[in-house]
């Protein structure tokens, strides 16, 4: 079971000082919140744990080159007060500041394979969107040795239903995914391969139903309609096989004519068999957009909780079993709960106590299914 680390606590009144955080080579951090006792814990002991406090100092007590995913998602700006903590500084300037802050240190600790995960929501002042993920990303970019690889849209299916009358509502946000080179960690076939294909598949009884009907009513010869119902079974039989993913017919007279082309291509087939049929052959298509509802936990006390769903498909494409995923603004837990389930270690910090032991809770209730022991 994980322990919370208390490595920090707040001093009371103390809020706008700063404190200098020593260990044995000297100052390590500069800090606003005062450390009543200064227990700098090996690495060994932050897996599989929770650290309660201030994230830019508890980082700079990791070394460097040591985690393989960090996967997180900051306060928005001016959002909401989660008891200190970044979000609430006087301009967005200063937020995306203090946001490098900490995103410098995870460059820092994050082995040369790894990759980070930063999502950002975007924020209205005066009714003028700020395009804060956007400028982050960019400042990112300038000031570190990072790439960009994808910038991966959150879709929300359910956003909050409060429609503008001068505006329309905003239901997607980026997921960032920042690497150090191009060797990085990526399981491309473990992303989406539960539900990729297979659940538009069903049970195969209405694949192609529309193209029968197609041809059916088109203005081919009897001739060509024989034969293109004839190629309509053949390459369904080959869906359900699994021999090909999907297709997709053309038929003349009914569905445009592709430009250009050559000799014996689709518009050839088109003029002399009255149809064509594209095969789509392996896997769909992974697409940088995930579409998936905003989570409601029951009797979860957190205000801002992004998806597990989509936090388990990151932790499966960018790390292995074993390696260690971190989320230094761990709210409720859920990089930290995504980590355990797919049996990775794992470090969540978070500055307020009440989300430090709410994600304890979530952790607890995690039931793994092993493989029973037969030999002992
Ligand atoms: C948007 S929430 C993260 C929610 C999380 N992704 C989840 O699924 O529950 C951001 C969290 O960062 C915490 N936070 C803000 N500033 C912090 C800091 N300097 N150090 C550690 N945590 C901080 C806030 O208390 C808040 O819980």
């Amino acid at each position: 079971m994980a322990n919370q680390i208390r490595i920090i606590s707040r001093a009371a009144n103390m809020r706008g000082k700063k404190y200098l955080l020593k260990n044995k080579l000297g100052v390590i951090a500069e800090s606003t919140v005062r450390y009543e006792a200064i227990a700098i814990p090996p690495l060994q002991d932050l897996l599989d744990n929770i650290v309660h406090g201030d994230n830019l100092a508890i980082l700079k007590l990791i070394p460097d080159n040591k985690i393989n995913l960090i996967i997180t998602s900051p306060p928005y700006f001016k959002q909401r007060d989660y008891g200190g903590g970044i979000g609430n500084e006087k301009t967005v300037e200063e937020y995306i500041d203090n946001l490098l802050k900490v995103f410098s240190e995870c460059v820092r600790i994050l082995k040369d394979n790894g990759s980070i995960v930063f999502n950002l929501g975007d924020k209205y002042l005066e009714g003028n969107l700020q395009l804060i993920p956007y400028r982050f990303a960019v400042e990112a970019l300038k000031s570190f040795p990072i790439k960009l690889v994808n910038s991966i849209t959150w879709v929300k299916s359910n956003p909050t239903p409060r429609q503008y009358q001068r505006r329309l509502v905003s239901s997607a946000e980026p997921f960032f995914h920042f690497v150090k080179n191009d060797n990085y960690c990526y399981n491309f076939s473990e992303y989406m391969s539960a539900n990729g294909g297979k659940s538009k598949r069903g049970n195969g009884n209405n694949i192609g139903k529309k193209y029968f009907e197609l041809i059916e009513t088109s203005n081919l010869t009897l001739e060509q309609k024989k034969l293109a119902l004839c190629e309509l079974q053949e390459v369904i039989e080959e869906v359900k096989s699994g021999k090909i993913e999907s297709f997709r017919m053309k038929i003349k007279g009914i569905h445009s004519e592709p430009f250009g082309g050559q000799d014996g291509g689709r518009k050839y087939q088109l003029m002399r068999k009255g149809f064509t049929i594209i095969k789509i052959k392996g896997e769909p298509i992974k697409r940088d957009v995930i579409e998936c509802a905003v989570e409601t936990i029951k009797g979860c006390k957190h205000p801002a909780v992004y998806p597990l769903f989509i936090i388990k498909e990151f932790v499966k494409l960018l790390s292995k079993s074993g390696d260690i995923v971190l989320d230094p603004f761990m709210g409720s837990g859920t990089t930290v709960v995504a980590a355990k389930e797919l049996d990775r270690k794992y470090i969540g910090i978070e500055i307020n106590e009440g989300y430090c032991k709410y994600a304890q809770e979530r952790l607890k209730n995690i039931c793994i299914a092993k493989p029973p022991e037969l030999f002992r």
